[in-house]
């Protein structure tokens, strides 16, 4: 079939060189000519594992072209997919500017019978909005070449996206048109094939479905990150609940990884929009408001866990490994390094970073004289006092704990990411830190089973005990239990 998909970014572009890989002819649309010319050469301006592969053998195969021509591109595809972005706007509400504008271009340029498919994240509605804007555009024009709306919502991860593409937990199709679902049936038989599951739904449904997806999945992690702050104070281990937990299949063991916060361009954008929705209709989404709020406080914790071990930072070199919001991607938005760093920076402290792929992008957003960009991860480390890990990459996985703490001027790791075990890196001399793993863990324990000693059936029984140890300890629990 001929599709044009507007809009080349990471959800655009992968989903025209997979349509593309699967048979179909393809034209990618962008407003952003350096980004189109790049393309055009076959160069891809994005990261993301076997993209360059599938853009160069579909471009030389002719399956696939790319142009800044708007006009062309309605006028070529059978079916137009808008894949423009969504970002979030002052009020945090989705900015759906891009997506109006795509619609009313395919009313004035819409030469046949097409579809007009969303595959950007949009609030409910929207797809009945383009309906509108289409309709009204081909009256001015006096023309009915008749046409209809899907909404088609992305699930791929970034970093896994030309797999997801190919291979998808579900394909999600939202229509009232019987014509419409039959030509997206015919454009995804090659990927649905037996094991893909597709679901038909209306417009809304498929609206709805994106965004409680990812509100999902972004309240899986801010629990797992609030039990991965109460195993610090009570002595317990967040990565063996996680997995316990995660057992139960009616829980899944996905997405139950403690660390220093989601970010990323959809989970916080999407969160904000759907509170923004709800409140407009005066539903108060508090699930969600608790969900971000954690969230924010999440991106925090390894910046609060190096002041309270180096309360002055101004004389201080601090190296962060991993800058992209998660790792296989080189995409910053909201990644919480970026944060972190300019933090680090107001304190009075060097930064040394180091990221696989995210490095030019990273330079765009962190600009200080503070700030040195390292030729790799090793290089990041040389005079550090303290390292932080914020992104998960393999690379830093496999590194040396005994070269990490040669190279370091001092010796405290905070991982914010778990990705290393505190006997590891401990025997190489490196004081270790992690997110819901207490290094003091006898001591948290000791204390929590202080407190429910104190507490007995009725209350806390013991405060004004003879032995001055035991009130400390009981003011202490008391504490800690008032600060959870
Ligand atoms: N990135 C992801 O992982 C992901 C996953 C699922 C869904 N989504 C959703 O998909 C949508 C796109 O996300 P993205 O990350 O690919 O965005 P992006 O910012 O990477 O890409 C958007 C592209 O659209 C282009 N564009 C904007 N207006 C245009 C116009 N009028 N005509 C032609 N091109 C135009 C921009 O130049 C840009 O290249 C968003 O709604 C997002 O929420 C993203």
């Amino acid at each position: 079939m001929k599709i044009t998909i507007v809009g080349t970014g990471y959800v655009g572009l992968i989903t025209a060189v997979c349509f593309s890989e699967i048979g179909h002819d393809v034209m990618g649309i962008d407003i952003d000519e350096k980004k189109i010319k790049k393309l055009q050469k076959g160069i891809a301006p994005i990261y993301e594992l076997g993209l360059d592969e599938l853009l160069s053998r579909n471009l030389k195969e002719g399956r696939l072209k790319f142009d800044t021509d708007i006009k062309k591109g309605i006028e070529f595809g059978e079916v137009v997919f808008s894949a423009v972005g969504t970002p979030p706007d002052m009020n945090h509400w989705a900015d759906l500017q891009y997506v109006e504008a795509v619609a009313k271009n395919f009313g004035k340029y819409a030469n046949d019978y097409k579809l007009f498919v969303n595959k950007s994240t949009v609030p409910v509605g929207t797809g009945d909005w383009c309906y509108q804007i289409i309709k009204e555009a081909l009256q001015q024009r006096g023309v009915d070449f008749g046409f209809d709306v899907v909404g088609n919502p992305e699930f791929l991860r970034e970093g896994a996206a030309v797999k997801d593409t190919m291979d998808p937990d579900r394909i999600i199709i939202g229509t009232h048109s019987k014509k419409a679902r039959e030509i997206m049936q015919k454009i995804y038989s090659p990927i649905a094939k037996s094991t893909v599951p597709v679901l038909y739904t209306t417009l809304e449904n498929a609206e709805l479905i994106k965004y409680a997806a990812n509100s999902f999945l972004a309240t899986k992690i801010s629990f797992i990150n609030q039990m991965a702050n109460f195993c610090e104070r009570v002595g317990g281990d967040i990565t063996v609940v996680a997995k316990g937990i995660g057992m139960d299949k009616r829980i899944g063991g996905r997405f139950l990884h403690a660390g220093i916060g989601y970010g990323g361009s959809c989970f916080p954008k999407d969160i904000k929009t759907l509170i923004q929705h709800g409140k407009a209709f005066g539903y108060d989404f508090s699930i969600l408001e608790a969900v971000e709020q954690v969230n924010s406080g999440q991106k925090e914790v390894a910046f609060e866990k190096l002041m309270h071990l180096c309360p002055d930072l101004s004389d201080k070199t601090i190296a962060v490994w991993g800058l992209s919001f998660k790792p296989k991607t080189d995409d910053m938005r909201e990644a919480p390094s970026v944060k972190l760093i300019k933090k680090l920076i107001g304190e009075g402290a060097k930064v040394n970073c180091y990221d696989p792929v995210a490095m030019e992008n990273a330079k765009a957003l962190l600009k200080s004289g503070s700030i040195n960009f390292a030729k790799d991860a090793y290089e990041a480390l040389k005079n550090a006092d303290a390292l932080l890990i914020l992104t998960e990459w393999d690379t830093f996985r496999a590194a040396d704990p005994t070269r990490i703490k040669e190279l370091m001027k001092g010796d405290i790791m905070i991982d914010g990411r778990n990705i290393f075990e505190a006997e590891e890196i401990e025997k190489s001399g490196l004081k270790y830190f992690s997110v819901g793993r207490p290094d003091n863990i006898n001591q948290k324990r000791k204390l929590n089973i202080q407190w429910l000693k104190n507490r007995g059936h009725g209350g806390i029984k013991d405060k004004t005990s003879d032995d001055a140890e035991v009130r400390s300890e009981i003011l202490m629990a008391e504490k800690i239990s008032e600060n959870s």
